[in-house]
């Protein structure tokens, strides 16, 4: 109610009138952590603002974006994987946001331009493997290298990964076995590692910080995700896998209908700036920036030292492609416990 000055907060409820002069509702798709930092952030900067925020995962906000198409709740889509953002993009769902890309890295602005403006990069992240050394030491089980390392029966019950339908991560997954390995290929190794994983999550992280507590040998999630977890002092250990991995480009769009469309491209402008950017490492998030002067935090993955996939988000970003994938993975991988 601090907002309020000499009006009564009592009054304007009874009133009906909303107690704060404007409200923006914003899905997170990125870490709690970042979500709350960027929320304060945003309304100290601008104090006749309330950020209504939940975090979903990016493709639950996918799934939620097309229920509400027509009527929506949501303002700004911030955070989670491109490929969804770029999906919403395809489908008419959000709409460009005008903003100025040219401070962004290409990676960011080649979001842009595929999305014609809907969907603008805000980081970036290399998909990888994690495992608790002292449980595979424990166990006397050799850490993984590769990702076929991964099918070996060494791993049985050992594996947590999330659910490529809930999960932006596990689709990055999903569509890196596709272009290293071929669909059909893609398809037989994912069901011979889905002999060893023992739960899939809903949301992208959480395999990695179940491994870090010991409650699984090993997960699969992005890179800058289990190096937040090994610098909190877990005995997390990072592989990048022999084959080559794939990554995601995070993004933003604004949502088509948006009822506060103008507080929402006050919320991508303030998301793309340096400042800000930098300040997501004081909450131990590694993605690398997307503003070319933001400062790129000591432990975040080095993108060009991991043997990366040349990921084609044109294709996989489309509706089509992961519509098919996530139909042939629920078929031929499939999740028997689907979390509610
Ligand atoms: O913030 C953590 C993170 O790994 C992001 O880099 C990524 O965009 C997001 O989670 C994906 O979350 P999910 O897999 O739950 O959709």
């Amino acid at each position: 109610m601090k907002k309020l000055g000499l009006i009564s907060a009592a009054a304007l409820m009874a009133s009906g009138v909303a107690a704060w002069a404007d409200e923006i509702s914003l899905v997170c798709s990125a870490e709690q952590d970042w979500c709350d930092q960027m929320v304060g952030l945003f309304e100290a900067e601008n104090p006749d603002t309330e950020v209504l925020m939940v975090r979903k995962s990016t493709g639950e906000t996918l799934a939620q974006v097309r229920a509400e198409a027509g009527n929506p709740k949501i303002d700004v889509w911030w955070g989670g994987t491109g490929d969804p953002h770029l999906i919403a993009a395809e489908e008419g769902l959000t709409q460009a946001s005008g903003v100025d890309t040219s401070e962004l890295l290409g990676w960011a602005q080649n979001m842009a331009e595929i999305s014609n403006g809907r969907a603008v990069g805000i980081y970036a992240g290399a998909l990888g493997i994690a495992y608790n050394a002292d449980i595979l030491t424990e166990k006397g089980i050799a850490p993984p290298e590769c990702w076929a390392d991964l099918e070996d029966p060494r791993f049985e019950g050992e594996i947590q990964v999330a659910n490529p339908n809930s999960s932006g991560t596990a689709y990055t997954e999903l569509a890196t076995f596709v272009q290293l390995f071929g669909e059909d290929e893609a398809m037989v190794k994912l069901a011979a590692v889905g002999n060893n994983v023992n739960s899939y999550t809903k949301s992208g992280s959480a395999p990695s910080k179940a491994a870090a507590r010991g409650e699984t040998g090993v997960s699969i999630g992005f890179m800058h995700d289990m190096v937040n977890l090994a610098s909190q002092g877990f005995p997390l250990k990072v592989v990048a896998p022999c084959e080559g991995t794939g990554y995601e480009v995070g993004a933003v769009s604004i949502i088509e209908g948006a009822r506060n469309l103008e507080g929402a491209k006050k919320w991508v402008e303030f998301a793309l700036r340096a400042d800000i950017q930098s300040q997501a490492k004081d909450v131990k998030q590694f993605q690398v920036p997307s503003n070319s002067n933001a400062e790129v935090a000591p432990e975040s993955p080095d993108l060009a030292s991991i043997k990366l996939i040349d990921y084609d988000f044109a294709t996989y970003g489309s509706s089509d492609t992961r519509s098919r994938l996530l139909a042939r993975w629920d078929a031929e991988v499939g999740d028997p416990n689907p979390e509610q």
